[in-house]
């Protein structure tokens, strides 16, 4: 029997258009932000990055919430939005983890008040969007920066509500690792299981494909080589290097290939003696 290898079925990738990686790229951002002539930028924080914004170089007057909570909920965002809206933005920046970066997405998202969080839950319900979006994650682990979804959790039911749209995708995203230096020890290692579960499940995945399968494989071999590292040492930079590009290849995978869909077999491929 042939097995088939999936490489001529159809899937579309969707990339922030520019995604600066490595020590020092932070600078950039300021650079792009005056470039592109924004006045207004509004920083959607947790409050970790808030006691940072002043590195962020933004040019203008600059607007803060800085009080996202880890695993935000409804009551969070709405505070968020009605902050952002008061600022009257012409950028929204995410910093911080995957919880500021998601709220960042939907406040740049549901901005203007045509539409509300309820109405844009499920995929490619958002109409559109009208300010810029930078992604500056803290973090690494969601690889929120790169992707197009947002998750907030109903305080009711606990169910997290997502969001996916291609509105929601940065205009830049700019991957620092030395933004990941201060991360405790026990929130690298969660992130990081993070990060790993997003390739393992985008190779397993019963939507699994090839152009996904190198981010996904590599994603491994770097949380493999580095995760113990970065929590032992969180000044090894050569891990929270590492790690960070781990985060970001399982953000590249998401979307294309969603997690959880697994069928915990791939009759197409050997095993992989590289891992
Ligand atoms: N959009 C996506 O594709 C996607 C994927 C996975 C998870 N998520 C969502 O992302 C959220 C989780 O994100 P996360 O795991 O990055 O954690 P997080 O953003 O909730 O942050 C975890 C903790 O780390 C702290 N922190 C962040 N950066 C720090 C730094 N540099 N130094 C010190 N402390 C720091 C935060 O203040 C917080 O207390 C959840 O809401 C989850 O639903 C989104």
């Amino acid at each position: 029997m042939t097995k088939t290898t999936g490489l001529a079925r159809a899937i579309e990738l969707l990339r922030p258009p520019i995604i600066e990686f490595g020590t020092g790229t932070l600078a950039k951002l300021g650079d792009w932000a005056r470039a592109k002539g924004y006045q207004r930028p509004f920083v959607v924080a947790g409050s970790s990055a808030a006691a940072r914004v002043g590195m962020l170089g933004l040019p203008g007057d600059v607007g803060v919430f800085g009080t996202v909570a880890p695993e935000p909920d409804i009551p969070n965002f709405e505070a968020t939005l009605a902050a952002a809206r008061a600022h009257k933005p012409d950028l929204i920046v995410g910093f911080g983890g995957g919880s500021p970066m998601d709220v960042a997405k939907l406040v740049a998202a549901l901005l203007d008040g045509g539409q509300t969080l309820a109405e844009v839950v499920g995929p490619e319900k958002v109409a559109g969007r009208r300010v810029g979006l930078a992604q500056v994650p803290t973090t690494a682990g969601t690889g929120s920066e790169v992707g197009t979804r947002a998750l907030v959790t109903d305080p009711v039911s606990r169910n997290k509500w997502a969001v996916q749209s291609r509105f929601m995708l940065a205009d830049i995203a700019i991957i620092d690792p030395e933004m990941t230096a201060t991360v405790p020890a026990r929130v690298t290692a969660e992130t990081g299981v993070d990060a790993m579960a997003h390739c393992v499940e985008a190779f397993t995945n019963i939507k699994a494909h090839p152009i996904i399968d190198g981010y996904a494989l590599e994603g491994v071999r770097l949380v493999g080589r580095y995760l113990a590292r970065a929590v032992q040492n969180g000044a090894d930079h050569e891990a929270r290097a590492g790690m960070a590009l781990a985060s970001l290849y399982g953000g590249l995978c998401l979307g294309p290939v969603n997690t959880a869909d697994g069928r915990g077999e791939r009759g197409d491929l050997p095993a992989c003696p590289r891992l």
